[in-house]
């Protein structure tokens, strides 16, 4: 294992920074009191920066990432004042493409009872795994505007499937139910619409769930799957998707975990993970996140749930080889809810800065 691990923060815009501030208070928590070996980057990057001097991710910036950092811990990105988002595609999408993280993994798992918002069900039926494709589909970028502003327009955003980014994200859904002894993998398309790129999810998915014959593979199309996911979230435990469907399908099942609040992500090349972890001189770098936005409205009020970043540096925690404080952590969220320590969203009372405070006192005091 590495002497130590550096993180860079990207707090971002909105209420990215609110709860970015309540997740270091975590890390430090670890670093200084538990002894893990961290070092914190925290970056001058999003929407103020680019409004204030240009920059979205200067290069030499990236280089030490790419060359230093084992993590990136991020906020949100976007700001109604950079209505085309141009920070946040550099930045967010710069990273996750860049650095060829291909799969996004969202967990939707209910701590407490008290957020599943469905009738007759609890924490016990919302416990599953989004896999979703983290560099092509319809965010490849790949389009352009013909006769712009004329009534004659033309937007053209074109989906792109590679065979090798199709099948190495669905290897990583098949690969991650084998090792959490997962029974059922599904597969969300729209092969009956998009019958050249979703055919070729399709097939690929049969191809490589055959090799994982102790799993079973359900195939179900998106629109059909998000209303299942609804009406039985418990028949769920892996989900493979593209790129954007993943995106909505993360935030419905957001809303079955608590809401926005509680949704915590991580960004990963699963296959130099598993091949590099805990042997190399660094592990490979992961981007962490939550799952929710800015949330420009609710910013620089100090009243945004820090659960979701807090739970993203929980997974970081996992990611990095430490379980037992990616553990602590989620035990400490799930109480909270359950004591209402929390914000309203999830039914307590608490602000924002409250909340980190709650949650460093039970760190302190479950030592
Ligand atoms: P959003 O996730 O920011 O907010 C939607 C709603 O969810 C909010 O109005 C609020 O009711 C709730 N919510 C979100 N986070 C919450 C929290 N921590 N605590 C309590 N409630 C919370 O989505 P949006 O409004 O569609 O997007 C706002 C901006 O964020 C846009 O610029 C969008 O592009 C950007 N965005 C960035 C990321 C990212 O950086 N990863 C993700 C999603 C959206
Ligand atoms: C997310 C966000 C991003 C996405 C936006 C900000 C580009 O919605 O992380 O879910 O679509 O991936
Ligand atoms: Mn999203």
């Amino acid at each position: 294992m590495v002497s130590r691990v550096l993180v860079a923060v990207i707090a971002g815009d909105g209420i990215g920074p609110e709860v970015i501030a309540q997740a270091l208070r975590v890390v430090t928590y670890f670093r200084d009191e538990r002894g893990l070996p961290i070092d914190v980057w925290e970056l001058d990057l999003g929407a103020d920066r680019y409004l204030r001097d240009g920059v979205t991710m200067p290069r030499d910036v990236r280089s030490r990432i790419e060359e230093e950092a084992s993590a990136v811990l991020v906020g949100a990105l976007g700001d109604p004042r950079v209505p085309d988002a141009a920070h946040a595609h550099d930045i967010l999408l710069g990273l996750r493409v860049g650095l060829d993280l291909y799969a996004n993994v969202r967990p939707i798992r209910a701590l407490a009872d008290s957020v599943v918002p469905l009738k007759n069900r609890a924490s016990k039926d919302v416990d599953l795994v989004v896999f979703r494709e983290n560099t092509e589909g319809l965010y490849a970028g790949i389009g352009g505007h013909l006769r712009r502003g004329t009534c004659d327009e033309v937007a053209i955003e074109e989906d792109v499937n590679t065979r090798k980014g199709v099948e190495r994200l669905i290897r990583a859904g098949f690969e991650y139910a084998r090792a959490h002894a997962k029974t059922t993998v599904h597969m969300a398309d729209k092969s009956n619409a998009m019958r050249h790129a979703h055919e070729l999810w399709h097939r690929v998915f049969f191809e490589v769930a055959a090799e994982y014959p102790e799993i079973r593979a359900e195939h179900g199309y998106v629109d059909a799957l998000c209303c299942r996911l609804i009406e039985d979230p418990g028949a769920f435990q892996v989900i493979v998707t593209c790129n954007m469907f993943g995106d909505i399908m993360t935030d419905v099942g957001a809303a079955l975990q608590g809401g926005l609040g509680m949704a915590a992500s991580a960004n990963v090349h699963p296959v130099l993970a598993r091949c590099c972890g805990g042997q190399h001189q660094r592990p490979p770098i992961a981007l962490f996140e939550p799952v929710h936005g800015s949330a420009p409205r609710m910013a620089g009020k100090n009243i945004a749930n820090p659960f979701a970043a807090i739970l993203a540096t929980a997974m970081m925690f996992g990611y990095l080889g430490w379980p037992e404080a990616e553990r602590r952590i989620e035990n400490i969220v799930a109480r909270a809810i359950s004591e209402r320590q929390c914000t309203p969203d999830v039914g307590g009372p608490l602000n924002t800065i409250a909340v980190g405070d709650w949650v460093v006192r039970e760190l302190m005091a479950s030592d």
